[in-house]
């Protein structure tokens, strides 16, 4: 007979109280867990009341979770507020309908469909930093979240949001607030009816997107480009309004939240760190220039050192930082005993701090990424979009979008960071510097 593996780990009374400590200065469940990481291990369980996930970091998990076994592990329970909101949306349905849907919404997100969006990327951010004038003070966390809501608009669903962006900017900030980690963790039929009316402004914006591009497909007889994610899902004879919407909203706040957080961290650690962020602008200068048309797939893809920071950025500070599951059935995961119904969690910010994968794991090297680089780690190791069939599908989509913005930017001003001593990782619908990244900017000569 085989022996039942052990339960997994639990923090001991001696080490307990020490992590309480951390939680209740940091607020934080990242404490919680880097706290528990160091004292317990790469595997262990939570024990909060009515909050118990079971915690796993590093390669040989993550490969388990997102590959080798990912099909006996579901997406997260119904009282789920994401699931709430997103209803059959692509991120939060499994099994085979998972996969149906995501097999329609992959084309317009492959490489090759997104390339045609980069003067999109780059007239967009134009739009928001025009009325930049020298000197100023800006929260590159909000002008960020500025500029990827309207490259998602535009990109994606062909709709310019420009004119509906103040009107919507609250009740999408209280969508995010909804399905960021809260006080529902522990009471998961919390009443919260004060985002009912932000839902209720989506939808019916959402709605009206929808109905009008089917009119305009009919009236026309167009066929959508294979770039625009809404015209292909309305063409596509299997998608009713409602399973319409739930991937509008996805696609949304799943691509703009992130790409957000990303590019402002990306300022930070630029900020931070003023040597990489000279060499980023002159690689930016030699290869677009001042050349105020947009740059090409090609130059795009010469910025290298660009691509390095950008990886660094999502290695040090993952948007997505715990990537969540449900145990479909009782299991083993690193040698432990995980029973069927167990909510799942695989730290993403740990894997990539994880001190047996990298070397100054702490510090910011961009160079480690460099393809000549010595460090080479674990497949799995480094997953800030995750893996397997259950991956970021809008992975390419947001390579080439910071790139872009970010030349745009770099291009055309300085930056000076004012806050960098108080900017923390705060756990939201994504992992964000908080209190905002504060610049200086200055345009260039
Ligand atoms: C820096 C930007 C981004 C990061 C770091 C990121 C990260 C991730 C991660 C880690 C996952 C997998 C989560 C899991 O295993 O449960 C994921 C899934 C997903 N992402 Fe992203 N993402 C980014 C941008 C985007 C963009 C731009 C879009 C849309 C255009 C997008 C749409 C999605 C969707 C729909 C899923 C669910 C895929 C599925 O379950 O089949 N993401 N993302």
């Amino acid at each position: 007979m085989t022996k039942k593996p052990p339960p997994l780990p639990v923090a001991g009374a001696d080490v307990g109280l020490d992590i309480l400590k951390g939680i209740s200065r940091d607020r934080s469940l990242l404490t919680a867990l880097t706290m528990m990481n160091k004292y317990v291990g790469s595997a262990f369980r939570i024990t909060l009341p009515r909050f118990q996930p079971a915690v796993f970091i590093g390669p040989e998990s993550n490969r388990q979770i997102l590959v080798t076994e990912r099909k006996d592990f579901l997406w997260r329970p119904e009282s789920d507020p994401v699931c709430k909101l997103l209803r059959q949306g692509v991120l939060v349905i499994d099994g085979e309908f998972h996969d149906e849907v995501r097999g329609w919404m992959d084309p317009p997100l492959q490489r090759r469909n997104v390339n045609p969006h980069i003067p999109l990327f780059w007239r967009y951010t134009d739009d928001v930093v025009h009325t930049w004038r020298d000197g100023e003070e800006h929260d590159m966390l909000v002008e960020m979240r500025k500029v990827a809501l309207l490259i998602i608009f535009g990109a994606l669903f062909d709709v310019d949001f420009m004119p509906d962006m103040e009107r919507l900017w609250e009740p999408i900030m209280d969508l995010l607030e909804y399905i960021s980690p809260g006080l529902w963790i522990f009471w998961a039929d919390m009443p919260r009816p004060k985002y009912r009316y932000a839902q209720q402004a989506m939808d019916d914006y959402l709605y009206e997107m929808i109905r009008r591009r089917r009119a305009e497909l009919a009236q026309f007889g167009l066929e959508p480009a294979a770039s625009d994610l809404l015209g292909q899902l309305v063409a596509n004879s299997g998608m009713s309004d409602d399973l319409i919407r739930d991937q509008l909203l996805t696609m949304l706040i799943a691509g703009h939240d992130t790409s957000t957080a990303l590019l402002a961290w990306v300022f930070y650690l630029l900020g931070m760190h003023p040597e990489a962020m000279a060499r980023m602008q002159a690689e930016i200068d030699e290869v677009i220039g001042r050349q105020q048309e947009p740059p090409s797939a090609e130059q795009v893809q010469q910025l290298t050192y660009t691509d390095l920071v950008i990886k660094e950025a999502l290695r040090l500070y993952p948007p997505i930082h715990v990537g969540q599951r449900r145990a479909g059935q009782d299991m083993e995961i690193q040698g432990y005993h995980v029973p069927e119904g167990t909510r799942i969690m695989y730290s993403i910010y740990l894997s990539h701090r994880d001190k047996r994968h990298w070397e100054d794991a702490e510090q910011f090297c961009p160079a480690r990424f460099d393809r000549h680089s010595e460090q080479k780690q674990p497949p799995f190791t480094y997953v800030p979009f995750g893996g397997g069939p259950r991956n970021c599908i809008g992975a390419a989509f947001a390579q080439v979008e910071s790139k872009v913005v970010l030349a745009r930017l770099l291009q055309t001003f300085e930056f000076e960071l004012l806050n960098g001593e108080e900017i923390k990782p705060y756990m939201g619908a994504t992992l964000e510097p908080r209190p905002g990244v504060k610049m200086r900017i200055r345009r260039r000569e």
